[in-house]
């Protein structure tokens, strides 16, 4: 283990403090960052909330400190934080603002108490850009903030847009105008944008000024992004972005980090179907996964089922337990009679081990809801996209797939048997696309084994300790 940040034996270890939102999505990027500067020698502490707690025993190293989070909720045993309403866009939204608000009064009590006994030590902390109240807590003790958004570059520009879209009438978007272009920030289509119901824009607008004011209050902005994926978007950000915020493009994350994803998994990553595609051809295999938090009717789930048996592709679904909102934690619906169907050419898991699934050699399409996440890791792997989002940020990753990079396409509308097998058939047989997406992943490997992505951390690692 590299150890830069000891400084010898002359200083003291320098502490980075760590507050990840309580999401799958949010809590992955947030460790990933956390093992790579554990890996420069930084020490790490995390502070958590009871909600989709992070296992303590898989991370030895770090100093785990519980925070008590009574608003948040308690979640459904195995559900990964799946909210159990058909708005999970909606439901999310206000979660978030409970978990800050739970954690408020506790946090600074706590983090008073650690200053108490290593302030020497602590150097700073990096919470997720929507812990807007948990970052003012630090400031006003005294510790210096740097703010983790776990989205794309592009999709902060949007949050930093969104007065101006609102005053354009962009946003609350209207049904007429879905697909116009959003001339002032391509390749955006109204659809695009973060829309929500006229009743769900109220919070989604407090949930944005918040995000973009804890940035502009914070001395550094942590991207899970990189060059050869957003070099514009980055450059705009640091145009428009006060000074004092400095632009860190620290992703890949995971390809980075030396944790393995396991460590950070709130359900169980079932391996087995690592073992089924050691069986399938080269490039062959569809992987479905649709996040941690998209819902799906039963009638979506049959429809997808119909659409993928018709397509004769082979295929690896994850269908999450309670993906069906109110379905509890069991198996999710699978329509009568689909895996007789299918006969043994595909396999269906509750959770997979993502990463490791993308990069084997097997799969040769991923039929994803556009998570940034899912995005980052299918462009690392090269493998090319058919995309299907469903809330938030999503529906702006898709266009930038389908449009931008051109590694994938876009499954419009409603979820409908015969689109969704003549999509996937036409996507496994897609040459063009499958040529860019594995010219794109080269990119993205070669500004990890080039060193980019590394100097960045240092450049990270440098801000931190001249906090
Ligand atoms: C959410 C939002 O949906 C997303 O748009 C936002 O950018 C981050 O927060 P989520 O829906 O969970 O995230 O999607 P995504 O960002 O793709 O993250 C899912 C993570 O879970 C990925 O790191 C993926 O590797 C992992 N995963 C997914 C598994 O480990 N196993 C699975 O079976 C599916």
């Amino acid at each position: 283990v590299e150890d830069t940040a000891t400084g010898g034996d002359h200083r003291r270890r320098r502490r980075v403090l760590f507050f990840p939102l309580p999401f799958q999505g949010h809590i992955n990027p947030m460790f990933q960052l956390a093992g790579v500067l554990h890996s420069r020698g930084f020490a790490i502490t995390v502070f958590h909330t009871h909600f989709n707690a992070p296992d303590a025993s898989r991370h030895p190293d770090y100093h785990f400190v519980p925070v008590p989070d009574d608003d948040g909720g308690t979640p459904t045993p195995g559900d990964g934080g799946a909210p159990p309403a058909a708005d999970t866009l909606h439901v999310t939204l206000e979660r978030v603002l409970a978990v800050n608000r739970a954690c408020e009064a506790p946090f600074r009590e706590l983090l008073a108490a650690l200053l108490e006994q290593r302030r020497d030590e602590v150097a700073c902390l990096v919470a997720d850009a929507h812990l807007l109240t948990l970052l003012d807590v630090a400031r006003e003790l005294g510790v210096p903030t740097l703010v983790l958004r776990t989205g794309s570059a592009a999709c902060f520009r949007i949050f930093m847009a969104f007065p101006m879209l609102c005053d354009m009438g962009y946003q609350p978007a209207r049904e007429s105008e879905l697909d116009l272009p959003v001339r002032e920030l391509p390749p955006y289509r109204v659809r695009d944008l973060l829309s929500t119901s006229a009743a769900g824009h109220a919070v989604m607008s407090e949930v944005i000024s918040r995000l973009v004011k804890a940035v502009a209050t914070s001395s550094g902005l942590i991207l899970n992004t990189f060059d050869a994926l957003e070099s514009a978007e980055l450059a705009s950000l640091r145009r428009d972005l006060p000074a004092a915020v400095q632009v860190f493009d620290v992703g890949p994350l995971h390809k980075l980090s030396p944790s393995p994803a396991t460590s950070t998994s709130l359900l169980r990553q079932d391996r087995r179907c690592l073992d089924w595609l050691d069986t399938q051809a080269p490039a062959s295999v569809l992987y479905v996964s649709f996040g941690s938090l998209a819902s799906m009717s039963a009638t979506d789930i049959a429809e997808a089922a119909w659409g993928i048996a018709d397509s004769d592709v082979p295929f690896l679904w994850v269908l999450r337990p309670a993906i069906v909102p109110g379905s509890g934690a069991g198996a999710p619906p699978l329509p009568d009679g689909f895996l007789a169907a299918v006969d043994g050419r595909g396999v269906v898991v509750g959770w997979a081990p993502q990463e490791e699934v993308l990069e084997h050699a097997a799969v040769g399409a991923f039929w994803t809801h556009c998570g940034w996440n899912s995005t980052v890791e299918a462009v690392c792997a090269g493998v090319p996209m058919l995309c299907r989002p469903w809330f938030g940020d999503q529906m702006g990753n898709a266009r930038y797939v389908a449009d931008a990079w051109r590694v994938g396409v876009e499954l419009d509308g409603e979820i409908e048997r015969g689109k969704v097998a003549e999509a996937v058939a036409a996507m496994v047989m897609d040459g063009g696309t499958r040529r860019r997406a594995r010219e794109l992943g080269k990119r993205a490997a070669e500004s990890v084994a080039g060193g980019a992505s590394g100097v960045n951390v240092d450049k990270l690692a440098s801000h931190i300790m001249a906090l």
